[in-house]
């Protein structure tokens, strides 16, 4: 059956179809959650922030073994999980005999020391912790929405669940983590998502992984874990309202995914629905690896049937796509916390921004990661790059929030300066992703419309002459350094 339409009273949430006076009620089928249209929102919002929270936030330790593509690219995918920079992975890490995080916890806790006692000090420790300095840092730096660990793969939960895991007692926060960051970034003006680890979890299903086809067969697929995941989401669905369903590794094969998904699209019509709810194949023999690995090496896992986004990470698309997607990917090569990583471990300021422009200018959002200490403290490296990426939005952000890509999305300047293209209605605009040396600089390939006024931000109307080659620009000098310079032309998308 086809989603139905019926009148629909508009309270707290609005949908594109809401505002148009109606919204959908979904069905459990997959014809009818497909209906469901990416809400404006989604796209205009453009950067979010992960955030990698939990136990594994306490010894904070991987090695700095490298970005995912080129480590997996050069050591395998055993190679991989043997040094896997991951720090939220230190549990599985832990169990890989040999491995630098086996010898890192035996030094410094003793091999004896079971890795769920870390929450006896995380549970401590967070108790004074301060969600609204977190939501003001992401307000600052410019995010418009936030996606929070609910539960990784070591399955421990950030909120007081009435399902409790039922292998381990009070393995859960003490505290309402996800219920006191939800209200503090509502407060702060920001949408609140919620990340939960369907496809892994370690109390339920403990086979180490080792290498990339033990990802795929340690999904839980017991009718106690289906009916605990299910339950999980509804609860965070009922008591949070998540703006987004961001679930990792898979889901188990016998869940109805229609059924969960429209109980979400029907409770949050606007929310969104990312693509790693995968069931891979289970019964008739184990995941086709073949297919598993090619599309891991383009940097995803391998589509379910429905989703509303996709999720590249520490990958981008290099084109304009036209479904939406996000990249994730932390600011160093670990998404929880990791003592190990330097700034030179970590994306510079400069390099974030351009990254982020990139992303935008191919129709993708940004989700990018902080990896706060297992107190909540946020690393000042950390810290500093997130600010320096919202000093960069206090000026540059119209070219960001709320626009779309253009027909291309890259050009450069004579100079060989790269750039990045965005258009809102029938404005483009042109993002230098360098700060030219001469003030004479043409935007190669450019043909604006006669008479369209040519501004620069954070300095104002700037000459602009059109040749055969392109649009010369007269910049003002000196120009001071940024990581990326916006040039706009008004009715230059039209
Ligand atoms: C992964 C990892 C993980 C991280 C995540 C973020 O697949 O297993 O630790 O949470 O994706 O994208």
């Amino acid at each position: 059956m086809v989603a139905r339409c019926r009148s629909f009273p508009v309270t707290a949430y609005r949908t594109s179809n809401s505002e148009k006076g109606t919204a959908m009620t979904y069905e459990p089928t997959l014809e009818s959650v497909r209906a469901h249209v990416v809400p404006d929102w989604f796209h205009d919002a453009k950067l979010g922030i992960f955030i990698h929270w939990g136990l594994y936030s306490v010894p904070g330790w991987a090695p700095t073994t490298g970005p995912l593509h080129e480590v997996v690219a050069r050591e395998g995918w055993q190679g991989w999980f043997a040094r896997n920079p991951y720090a939220e992975w230190y549990m599985n890490s832990l169990r890989i005999p040999g491995s630098p995080t086996a010898s890192y916890h035996a030094q410094h806790f003793g091999a004896d020391f079971p890795y769920e006692r870390f929450a006896e000090t995380f549970n401590r420790d967070t108790s004074s912790w301060d969600p609204s300095r977190w939501a003001d840092l992401f307000r600052r730096a410019g995010a418009q929405y936030v996606v929070l660990t609910t539960k990784h793969h070591d399955g421990f939960l950030l909120w007081p669940s009435a399902r409790p895991n039922p292998f381990r007692e009070g393995y859960h926060a003490s505290r309402d983590l996800v219920g006191d960051l939800t209200g503090a970034v509502r407060d702060a003006g920001l949408r609140m998502g919620l990340y939960y680890s369907g496809g892994l979890d370690w109390t339920f299903n403990d086979r180490v992984i080792a290498d990339i086809i033990d990802l795929f067969m340690g999904v839980p697929q017991q009718p106690e874990y289906v009916e605990y995941a299910n339950a999980h989401w509804k609860e965070l669905i009922d008591r949070y309202q998540p703006s987004v369903l961001w679930n990792d590794i898979g889901y188990p094969a016998a869940a109805n995914l229609p059924e969960l998904f429209s109980y979400y699209y029907n409770t949050v019509p606007e929310g969104v629905i990312n693509d790693r709810f995968t069931q891979a194949p289970v019964g008739d023999g184990p995941p086709d690896p073949a297919a598993i690995m090619q599309a891991i090496a383009q940097g995803m896992l391998p589509a379910p049937p429905h989703f509303d986004f996709r999720t590249p990470e520490y990958a981008v698309f290099p084109d304009i796509k036209a479904e939406k997607w996000e990249s994730c990917r932390g600011l160093g090569y670990s998404f929880g916390y990791n003592r190990n990583e330097t700034v030179d471990d970590m994306l510079s300021p400069a390099e974030l921004v351009r990254s982020f422009v990139d992303i935008v200018s191919k129709n993708g959002n940004l989700l990018i990661n902080v990896g706060p200490m297992g107190d909540g403290t946020i690393p000042t490296e950390q810290a500093e790059r997130l600010e320096a990426l919202g000093a960069w939005l206090a000026v540059n952000g119209e070219a960001i929030y709320g626009s779309r890509p253009w027909t291309r999305a890259e050009g450069t300047t004579d100079g060989g300066i790269g750039m990045r293209f965005t258009r809102k209605g029938s404005d483009l605009y042109a993002i230098l992703l360098d700060t030219p040396q001469q003030p004479q600089v043409t935007l190669t390939g450019l043909t604006i419309p006669a008479g369209a006024s040519v501004t620069l931000f954070g300095y104002g109307d700037i000459a602009a002459v059109q040749h055969d080659s392109g649009l010369t620009v007269t910049l003002p000098s000196p120009l001071a350094d940024a990581p990326a310079h916006t040039i706009k032309i008004a009715g230059g998308a039209a």
